[in-house]
């Protein structure tokens, strides 16, 4: 009984070693350990054995079986992972070494104004949010103290959608979401896409970006705002400008100014670009109207904030001298990519 022992180990020994698939395990598994199996032959035989040797041979026989068993189950792994590199083998017949051909991508204008701007901001301490581009009707006009049937409605022509709900034309839409979100105080900017019904031409667009920030606290005012967007305006124009404030109105601040910033290309003593006045209109903004506040869920007794609508858009033309609004959108990559070293 020994002796077979040996000699069916020395023959699995032999068969295994040769074993390449899993059809060819599973033979040897069944051949071995099946029901009408070498071991099961091996145990069978134990009747004929002696009783005072069987509890020894019984022992011999099980370690027997419990050696296929191990080896079978590495042999299991090492086919598995041999199949796996022939199946990649033969799928993949890319040369990775070749060198490519495409050109490498670079950020459009706008989102390096963007990155940029949301640097300087998220430096100062606001958190960076994103808004929808399909907004109800009630954030996008009256949300921002702007009903129905006011006459402010009439500038900012949009797109309707079937469900009454609108592509929205002005960051501003997300002020109440931003305030029921963060509540009193905050500090918060939020850039997105726009969308207005315009006639198109060289400084028109349907589609353009705007950069909204709020700040609200116990007694913020129009001098943090002055700071914030001279702080802004000088990292990202890479210049020390100079910016005035002129009232303006909007219906959700309360007074409300239009920014001026001192034209970056002549320094303020005036050129074709500030059409000789040396500043250039850049930014809507004014103290957030009560109104605006409180259909936020901010109690006005205690809290008061600076908003503006930053026209990314307009700032990127700015910084890099572009005349034709619609280029931005126009998918010219030769004319895109010249941001790419910036
Ligand atoms: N939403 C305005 C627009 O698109 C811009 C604006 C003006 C935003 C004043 C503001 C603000 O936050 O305070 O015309």
């Amino acid at each position: 009984m020994k002796e077979r022992i040996e000699e069916l180990k020395m023959e699995f020994d032999r068969v295994i070693n040769d074993a390449n698939s899993m059809e060819m395990i599973d033979e040897l598994r069944v051949a071995f350990l099946g029901k009408k199996g070498k071991v099961t032959d091996l145990l069978q035989g134990l009747r004929d054995v002696p009783s005072e040797s069987r509890r020894e041979m019984g022992i011999a026989i099980n370690n027997f079986k419990e050696y296929v068993e191990s080896v079978l189950q590495n042999k299991i792994q090492e086919v598995k992972a041999l199949e796996l590199q022939r199946e990649i083998n033969s799928a993949e017949k890319i040369d990775i070494t070749i060198p490519s051909t495409s050109k490498k991508g670079s950020l459009h204008p706008i989102s390096v104004v963007q990155k940029e701007v949301e640097e300087v901001f998220k430096s100062m301490g606001f958190i960076v949010e994103d808004g929808n581009e399909v907004e109800t009707e009630y954030n996008n006009f009256d949300a921002v103290n702007v009903p129905r049937n006011h006459p402010a409605r009439d500038m900012q022509d949009t797109f309707w959608l079937d469900n009454g709900e609108v592509l929205k034309t002005q960051t501003s839409a997300g002020q109440n979401r931003i305030l029921r979100k963060y509540g009193a105080p905050c500090k918060v900017i939020f850039p997105g896409r726009c969308f207005r019904n315009e006639s198109v031409d060289a400084s028109h667009e349907n589609t353009f970006f705007q950069l909204e920030g709020m700040m609200v606290g116990r007694d913020i005012n129009v001098a943090n705002l002055i700071y914030f967007m001279k702080t802004m305006l000088s990292k990202v124009l890479k210049k020390d400008v100079d910016v005035r404030l002129r009232p303006g109105f909007f219906p959700f601040t309360e007074p409300s100014f239009e920014l001026d910033v001192t034209c970056p290309f002549c320094g303020g003593k005036g050129c074709p670009t500030c059409k000789h006045g040396g500043w250039i209109e850049l930014c809507p903004c004014g103290m957030i109207h009560p109104a605006v506040l409180k259909m936020g869920g901010v109690d006005t007794n205690k809290y008061q904030g600076f908003a503006f609508g930053l026209g990314l858009t307009r700032l990127a033309m700015m910084k890099y001298n572009i005349k034709e609004i619609r280029t931005l959108n126009s998918g010219n990559i030769p004319f895109l990519s010249q941001t790419k070293t910036r």
